[in-house]
């Protein structure tokens, strides 16, 4: 069952959510020796990243035991502006004190295919799955929605949307005439913990046609997203909000 909560702005939100991965972070390293934390791209989230750079957060995070990973990334290089890992990099890991070796980008440069079979071996080799068939458990993943209902890169009505198998797929998103590296549904909701944040009124309608529309998972491919064995939480802002 999704957790929802509304704050009156983006900037309670942005604090909640930061303040609920510290507390993840703190609690788990200590008891798993690691944290993963799955990060979403777009802007929504460069606001949190530079939070949890600041003073009232930084200190509080073991950095040293947190790994972080990507839930999609757009097929650029890593130093182009519309890098997902280049915008984490400016917002946040630039400016804590992160192993290099806990950064696990998709090396998104290669081609498309090859970047999704790379990846999928990163994650393999980090979660070394006890078989195949055990998708990663991310402790935390945090996705983002776009005003058509897609997440991650996930978008309505594409290929990505029908793969039970693979963890991580390279999409094509005919409708931005490009290529983007997503984790796959089945990834995702193997996770513990997913955490959506949602802000802005140009949200509202697809958030009111996602959280209380009819089932449409190819229309709406966040409805898709539902951890099997974990918590699933919105966090919106009153404006996104404003029609549920
Ligand atoms: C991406 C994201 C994508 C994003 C949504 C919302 O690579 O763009 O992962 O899924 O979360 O498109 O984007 P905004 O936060 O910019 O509205």
């Amino acid at each position: 069952m999704a957790e929802i909560s509304v704050y009156p702005d983006p900037a309670a939100l942005t604090r909640r959510a930061a303040e609920m991965i510290t507390a993840l972070a703190a609690e788990i390293v200590p008891v798993q020796g690691r944290f993963s934390m799955g990060l979403s791209g777009g802007s929504t989230p460069r606001a949190l990243f530079t939070l949890l750079a600041s003073d009232d957060y930084a200190q509080r995070i073991p950095w040293s035991g947190v790994h972080v990973f990507w839930g999609d990334e757009r097929c650029v290089p890593p130093d182009h502006t519309e890098s997902n890992y280049r915008m984490a990099r400016e917002a946040l890991l630039d400016h804590v004190p992160i192993p290099a070796e806990n950064i696990h980008r998709v090396r998104a440069e290669l081609s498309p295919a090859e970047a999704a079979q790379d990846y999928e071996q990163t994650l393999r080799s980090f979660f070394a799955a006890e078989s195949d068939q055990t998708p990663p458990r991310f402790d935390l993943l945090l996705l983002g929605m776009g005003d058509d209902g897609h997440t991650a890169s996930l978008f309505p009505h594409t290929a990505a949307l029908h793969e039970h198998t693979r963890w991580v797929i390279e999409n094509r998103v005919e409708k931005l005439n490009t290529w983007r590296i997503t984790l796959t549904v089945s990834a995702i909701n193997a996770a513990a913990q997913v955490l959506f944040l949602v802000i802005g009124s140009s949200k509202a309608t697809v958030l009111r046609d996602v959280l209380h529309g009819p089932y449409q998972p190819g229309h709406y491919p966040s409805q898709r997203i539902g951890p099997i064995n974990g918590r699933l939480i919105w966090l919106l802002d009153a404006a996104a909000a404003a029609l549920l």
